[in-house]
């Protein structure tokens, strides 16, 4: 797509239709623009990477190269997913980078959020270089930038996108939904035929469970926090209307518990779900419950550790989305 702003004529994508029409301009437009050249792509598994993958996948084919850089820190069944969809359903060149030892031992014993932050982001792109430069002959980057990224250049997305790369690796970029807002990219996503549940994943901070795992974090509460919010998002997946943003925290502090009559120490999990429009603020979702019920008692059976189950329902502000 040429150009960063959005003609007024354009119309929005909201059936399969349009989503298809949108495919075939795009698809039409990459191979004009790549040629027979080779495309390099960051596939974190999100919405715009994914639905960036599948419509170069369906215009290039193996010209494109996915690079899933899996940090250890993805929620569960996160990186499985990327697999299953993007190598062997949709038949794509996908390196599979597993480097989680390696932003773990970095990660040991920094408590520090913003620390915690850079090393993860400054890991990734190191990841991403190394695998970069074992390619040959890439020409083009693909990026999943959306309309909002183009509006608002320092939001959220803004942590997500391949940034800070070195100067013998700065390719043209290949943009394809950049003129799109999310819903739009859904719609695509789901017309590409990509999974449900990937195209309407809830939004995710770019450190992923590394900030709700808060203070230093240890692979045993990093494990723990990993089933404990796959719990949280199935069950507050059931409800008829989801929250915006619903996932577990485990918080660097011990709680006593007790178990044949011994006391011990766990930790305790909380439960967060808001609602939100742009993340500036956010109100608190009143969970129902039942629904809070079954999560006690299943992350209580279910988890190891864990001896106690919070809720978080306080508003934005004054409490930020993240706990840290
Ligand atoms: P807070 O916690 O500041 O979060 O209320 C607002 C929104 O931003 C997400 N978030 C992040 N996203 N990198 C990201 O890409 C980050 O470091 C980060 N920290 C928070 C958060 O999930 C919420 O949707």
């Amino acid at each position: 797509m040429s150009g960063n702003v959005r003609p007024e004529s354009m119309a929005r994508i909201t059936t399969k239709e349009l989503a298809e029409k949108f495919i075939e301009e795009q698809v039409e437009a990459i191979r004009e623009q790549v040629k027979d050249k080779k495309v390099l792509l960051a596939l974190s598994g999100g919405v715009d990477s994914s639905v960036v993958a599948a419509l170069l996948i369906k215009a290039i084919g193996k010209q494109l190269t996915c690079v899933h850089v899996n940090h250890g820190l993805l929620r569960k069944g996160e990186p499985e997913q990327v697999i299953e969809v993007f190598r062997n359903q949709m038949d794509a060149n996908l390196v599979y980078v597993d480097a989680t030892d390696r932003f773990l031992d970095q990660l040991a014993g920094v408590s520090e959020p913003e620390s915690k932050r850079k090393i993860i982001g400054k890991i990734f792109i190191d990841v991403f270089v190394e695998e970069a430069r074992k390619l040959d002959g890439i020409e083009f980057l693909a990026q999943g930038t959306i309309y909002p990224d183009i509006l608002e250049s320092k939001g959220v997305k803004a942590h997500h996108n391949v940034g800070g790369l070195p100067e013998d690796l700065q390719f043209e970029l290949v943009e394809p939904v950049k003129l799109l807002y999310k819903d739009e990219v859904r719609v695509v996503g789901e017309t590409l035929g990509l999974p449900h549940n990937m195209v309407y994943r809830q939004p995710f901070p770019g450190p992923c469970l590394g900030v709700r795992c808060t203070g230093a974090i240890t692979r045993d509460r990093l494990n723990s926090l990993r089933e404990a919010d796959a719990i949280v998002r199935e069950e507050i997946g059931k409800l008829k209307r989801l929250p915006w943003q619903f996932f577990a925290v485990i918080p660097d502090i011990q709680s006593t518990g007790i178990k044949d009559g011994k006391r011990y120490m766990g930790w305790p999990v909380v439960i967060r779900a808001i609602d939100t429009v742009d993340a500036v603020t956010a109100k608190s979702v009143l969970l129902p419950m039942e629904t809070l019920l079954k999560i006690r008692d299943r992350i209580i059976a279910e988890v190891p550790g864990v001896n106690r189950v919070l809720w978080d329902y306080t508003d934005k502000p004054v409490s930020t989305i993240e706990w840290e």
